[in-house]
């Protein structure tokens, strides 16, 4: 899986959203946020968010 920076505010790569998310068993925006920080400064990057999270619950 190619990693990049989602959330450029708190500096969040993908490889450590996708990682919680399987860690924890996460499923909504909000629980990431908690869990990441990401997502909770500028709102910019909930939508990529959101995508991971469906694409990770997914496969
Ligand atoms: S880029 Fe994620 S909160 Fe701003």
């Amino acid at each position: 899986m190619e990693d990049y920076e989602v959330c450029t505010c708190n500096n969040i790569n993908k490889s450590t959203i996708v990682k919680t998310i399987l860690e924890k068993g996460l499923t909504t925006l909000e629980e990431v946020q908690n869990e990441t920080t990401a997502g909770t400064i500028c709102g910019a990057c909930c939508d990529e968010i959101e995508a991971i999270i469906k694409e990770v619950n997914n496969s």
